[in-house]
């Protein structure tokens, strides 16, 4: 694993953004895994800005989200689907037929799981785009999730539900579950790409990248793949080896 400290969430979004361009580059057919949430949200306004400028360009790529919210109407601003489609898509010619994503509102979602387990597997995402969420959730993977999980509908923890209440009218408006790419599912990408900011993840991140690899801790899984990438500001970083380590170089 390797992981890098960079000064801001700036320089993290463009540390990121670089390796985006570079996977997009070399790849014949790209196939690229994208979250959402706060911490993609630079990174994405970085790949919009390069892709204006001619720097990048999405032709040929097939695009697969992580997870989605189970029950919100296909018309909601809050599906990941649409988020997706206004934070991204839509400035760099990713068209609909291009994006793939779970089917929160379909009639049967075990069926709609195991359609969605089985496409992205065909595909092979080339490289997952990844946050980490505050009690160490990967995607919508939360505590307890089994180590080998594949794609299923999950129920959110409170904690998930709080931390995702700033993006919705109010808390009681935050679905109470979600369809997520398993663990297992996640770990089949030939490379990740992890990017975490903020304070409020420290405790995750040190749980993640040097405690053990547990399901009590689902981001701990990226200690198992061959190639991931690590990308963290100092607050996040801070109770790390890797924080005290910027730290004594004269980061913050
Ligand atoms: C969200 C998403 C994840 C995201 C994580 C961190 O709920 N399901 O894909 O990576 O939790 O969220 P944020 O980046 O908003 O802190």
């Amino acid at each position: 694993m390797d992981v890098l400290v960079e000064r801001d969430v700036f320089v993290v979004a463009r540390a990121a953004a670089n390796l985006v361009q570079a996977y997009l580059g070399a790849a014949p057919a790209p196939t690229l895994g994208l979250a959402t949430g706060g911490s993609v949200e630079e990174l994405y306004r970085e790949l919009v800005l390069r892709c204006r400028q001619g720097r990048l360009d999405f032709a040929g790529t097939r695009a697969f989200l992580l997870d989605e919210y189970v029950g919100l109407g296909r018309r909601h601003p809050q599906r990941y689907s649409n988020v997706i489609v206004s934070r991204l898509a839509k400035h760099v010619g990713l068209g609909p037929h291009r994006i793939h994503a779970p089917d929160g509102d379909a009639g049967d979602l075990a069926e709609e799981c195991s359609r969605y387990e089985d496409l992205v597997c065909r595909a092979g995402v080339g490289l997952q785009i990844l946050g980490i969420g505050r009690n160490g959730h990967l995607a919508f993977n939360e505590p307890g999730s089994a180590l080998e999980s594949r794609t299923r509908v999950v129920e959110l923890t409170e904690v998930t539900r709080a931390d995702n209440a700033r993006f919705f009218p109010s808390p009681e408006d935050v679905p109470r579950r979600a369809i997520t790419q398993g663990l297992a599912t996640i770990r089949q990408a030939a490379r990740l790409l992890v990017l975490v900011t903020g304070s409020s993840k420290a405790r995750a991140v040190r749980a993640a990248l040097e405690g053990p690899v547990t399901s009590d801790v689902p981001a701990s899984v990226l200690q198992l793949h061959p190639r991931a990438t690590v990308l963290l500001d100092p607050p996040a970083a801070r109770l790390t080896r890797f924080g005290r380590r910027s730290r004594l170089l004269g980061g913050s």
